[in-house]
């Protein structure tokens, strides 16, 4: 078969797709206890069918000792009892798919849980053995190996390197982690590594799931003898930046993909596979998507556009020539659990890196109206972009950063890695609000919730924006059901000449404009689909999208 054959786009389902993101712990509390679980999905799973979303992604809800939220995975194969059970799964999945809707579950290879059995075998285990050979143990430097191994910077803060004692009580060894001390990494070049998750693979695809968002998948293989490297003081905390960066972006991750791509062509109906590679260009991103790898791979370069029109018109056009360039659909994304809410950071005023977060002392924070308008403005451009749009919990409501969170409350491992230096990402991680008069706003019944949820967020609860036609929710259902009319998700994309502030295409017959800039633009003799905010006339105002037809 050539490139052009495989690389033909096919109607599968993920090339055109609206896939919602769950945070599991704050998208509905159906036991009570302050964080959210799978029953709770179950139950809420007709609002997303209104919404009309095609699939959702659920964050990891497997066996965890939650010191990252569940991206520590003590146990890949079971449900942690916080969540639910296995067969509570199965019944979400099976009313997921009653309703038409797809499931995508996380995955986290990269690195396990220290509670892990592997992790504790290793720890139990001598150096050398084929235990510690599962993850990356290795002696440090210094005349007692008192120093780590290299310098790297842990994503969370401080070093990458924790040291271990040894079983006779002697400091031992040390091993590496990315993120926290509590998430060693496994060595990828460890064939039992690769056998365990080809098998964990096939445990979730044998439930039935439809897909994987694979976490940290550009992190797995790190650079042949683990050189020293120092980022720039500027770069996002999940990579992105520089080019060569000796644990992001391997090229030996590929070979991963490819195996992983086989296991997934056993089994029938387009499953799926979605990196998040946070790589530095758009052209080294498209590699993991070529048509024996992954399906998709999240756009971090689109989420991290500022409001600027030149700017987003290049990465649009970008996205689809690098992405097209191999075969496969752009995706898009706004929001994720891990960045400013977009209805925040489209109107931040300072400079504000990945992972830093929003917190009461933080500079440069958002007008709440500039904010909402923004964010609504830039779904309404996004969902009639080609390829598959990935939305986060609780942006249908217009739901900003959570900002004013206590530091009693706080719980990413950023914030207690640099001692408050960086206040992470709990501001979008605020349980859902579903019922403005209820107790924690009908996350459940009793009023717990994980993160406290601020009080302004009544207005945004569910049932409010429900009963209000301009509301955001109301806006995100009428954008997902003329994208799905027209099918927009799919087909080719006409650039517009609409000024230098505004982004401007044609979709077939609809064209959408977005006005990035401060002042009107006059759109002439239209008839609107749609407008991001009502407004009377034909001038677009600043901070505002429209669709609309030509007679
Ligand atoms: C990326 C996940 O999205 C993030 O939440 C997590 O902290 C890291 N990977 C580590 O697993």
């Amino acid at each position: 078969m050539t490139l052009e054959q495989i690389a033909a786009p096919g109607s599968e389902w993920w090339r055109s797709a609206v896939i919602y993101q769950i945070y599991p712990r704050s998208f509905a509390d159906a036991s009570g206890d302050g964080i959210g679980d799978l029953p709770g999905i179950t139950s809420r799973l007709g609002s997303l069918k209104e919404l009309g979303v095609d699939a959702i992604w659920l964050s990891p809800f497997m066996t965890s000792p939650q010191r990252d939220a569940g991206y520590d995975v003590a146990d890949y194969r079971d449900v942690d009892p916080l969540f639910g059970t296995l067969a509570d799964f199965d019944e979400m999945l099976a009313q997921a798919h009653a309703r038409g809707i797809r499931v995508i579950v996380d995955l986290v290879p990269n690195h396990s849980s220290d509670q892990h059995a592997w992790f504790q075998q290793a720890l139990k285990a001598a150096p050398g053995s084929p235990e510690r050979a599962r993850y990356i143990f290795r002696d440090g430097k210094g005349e007692n190996g008192e120093l780590p191994p290299n310098n790297w910077e842990s994503v969370f803060g401080g070093g990458q390197w924790t040291r271990v004692t040894e079983a006779d009580g002697t400091p031992g060894q040390w091993y590496l982690h990315i993120f926290d001390p509590t998430q060693p990494d496994f060595d990828w070049t460890n064939e039992e590594v690769r056998e365990e998750f080809r098998s964990i693979l096939r445990f979730w695809l044998d439930r039935g799931v439809d897909g994987f968002r694979v976490d940290v998948a550009h992190g797995m293989i790190k650079k042949d003898g683990l050189p020293d490297y120092v980022p720039p003081a500027d770069a996002d905390s999940m990579g992105g930046g520089e080019d060569d960066v000796p644990y992001w972006g391997q090229p030996g991750v590929h070979d991963i993909y490819r195996d992983w791509h086989k296991v997934m062509a056993e089994y029938d109906g387009d499953r799926a596979l979605c990196g998040e590679a946070w790589l530095p260009t758009l052209k080294k991103t498209s590699l993991w998507v070529r048509p024996d790898e992954m399906h998709q791979t999240f756009n971090f370069p689109y989420l991290m556009t500022p409001w600027d029109a030149a700017q987003l018109r290049a990465v649009i056009r970008e996205s689809l020539d690098e992405f097209g360039g191999v075969g496969a659909p752009s995706t898009w994304v706004l929001s994720n659990h891990d960045v400013v809410r977009h209805a925040s950071r489209l109107a931040l005023t300072a400079d504000n890196p990945q992972g830093e977060g929003i917190g009461p002392k933080s500079p440069g924070k958002p007008d709440a109206v500039i904010g909402l308008a923004r964010g609504r403005a830039a779904t309404t451009l996004m969902l009639s972009l080609p390829g598959s749009a990935y939305l986060y919990q609780g942006e249908e409501l217009g739901l900003p950063e959570a900002m004013e969170i206590p530091d009693e409350f706080r719980q990413d491992p950023t914030w207690f890695r640099t001692n408050g230096e960086r206040y992470g990402r709990d501001g979008c991680r605020v349980p859902l609000p579903w019922t403005a008069d209820a107790p924690a706003y009908g996350f459940n019944d009793t009023g717990a919730s994980w993160l406290p949820q601020p009080d302004e967020w009544a207005r945004f609860a569910r049932d409010v924006e429900e009963g209000d036609a301009g509301s955001t929710l109301n806006l995100y259902k009428l954008l997902i059901g003329l994208r799905r009319e027209h099918a927009l998700g799919s087909g080719s994309l006409v650039w517009e000449d609409g000024g230098d502030d505004t982004v401007a295409f044609r979709r077939g017959d609809i064209h959408v404009v977005a006005n990035l800039g401060t002042e009107p633009v006059e759109l002439g003799d239209v008839t609107f689909l749609v407008q991001s905010e009502a407004f009377t006339g034909t001038a677009l105002p600043p901070n505002t999208a429209a669709w609309f037809t030509k007679d």
